[in-house]
């Protein structure tokens, strides 16, 4: 499973890509209001620092401005992935933008229906979002669970991209279906490593470690 950073944040991205953990980067415009940026500066600078897919999405909801705007943000750099809202609009701007080489992000997917058109739009990912179907009480697990089933019953190409990761079991559970990417936050990232016996087992090692007087480095 690949592991995308869910933030416009790029002090958190440049720590995360340091420990190699950074396989790509989403963001969406709640994201670029939150980090107080203009969108081609933050974007140009977050696909200088990591070397996969960075997702930016069009603001537009007409086929013509989507387009207009993609063309804009596809210029940034050769990293950009186009992301796109799951309407009629979207899904006939990523067949044109698929067909003419970019990479695409069919995003606010809510149903297996929906991810059944954005794959035969020719999506690069599909980005289901699973803390939201939770939040209005239906098991967005089920959703990953649908999709992965359809996908693979008809040999589409197109990632899964498990996206409104909430918590580390949303990790867990969206690896263990076969999710292809999973875009969380950098809390939850960072998460992923802690285990309370990690913790308790480091601790008595370094204070046997102590007793034993000796320097490993010298
Ligand atoms: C994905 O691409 C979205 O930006 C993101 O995962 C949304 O997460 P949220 O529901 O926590 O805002």
């Amino acid at each position: 499973m690949k592991f995308f950073v869910d933030t416009a944040d790029v002090d958190d991205i440049r720590e995360l890509n340091s420990l190699g953990l950074v396989d790509g980067v989403t963001t969406n415009p709640s994201l670029i209001l939150k980090s107080g940026r203009d969108i081609i500066e933050v974007t140009k600078e977050i696909c200088d620092i990591v070397e996969g897919p960075v997702s930016a999405e069009v603001a537009a909801t007409e086929y013509d401005e989507m387009m207009k705007e993609a063309a804009v943000l596809a210029k940034i750099a050769d990293n950009i992935c186009i992301k796109l809202p799951l309407t009629l609009d979207g899904l006939k701007a990523c067949k044109s933008l698929t067909d003419m080489g970019h990479k695409t992000n069919v995003t606010l997917c809510f149903s297996a229906n929906q991810a059944l058109l954005a794959a035969k739009a020719g999506a690069t990912y599909i980005s289901p979002f699973i803390g939201r179907l939770d939040d209005s009480g239906i098991d967005g697990m089920e959703l990953i669970q649908e999709i992965r089933t359809i996908y693979d019953n008809y040999n589409f190409d197109t990632q899964i991209l498990a996206a409104s990761i909430r918590t580390v079991n949303h990790v867990k559970i969206a690896a263990l279906i076969g999710a292809d990417v999973g875009t969380m936050p950098p809390s939850t990232l960072k998460a992923l490593v802690k285990h309370p016996l990690t913790d308790k087992g480091l601790e008595a090692f370094l204070a046997d470690w102590a007793k034993t007087g000796q320097n490993i480095a010298g």
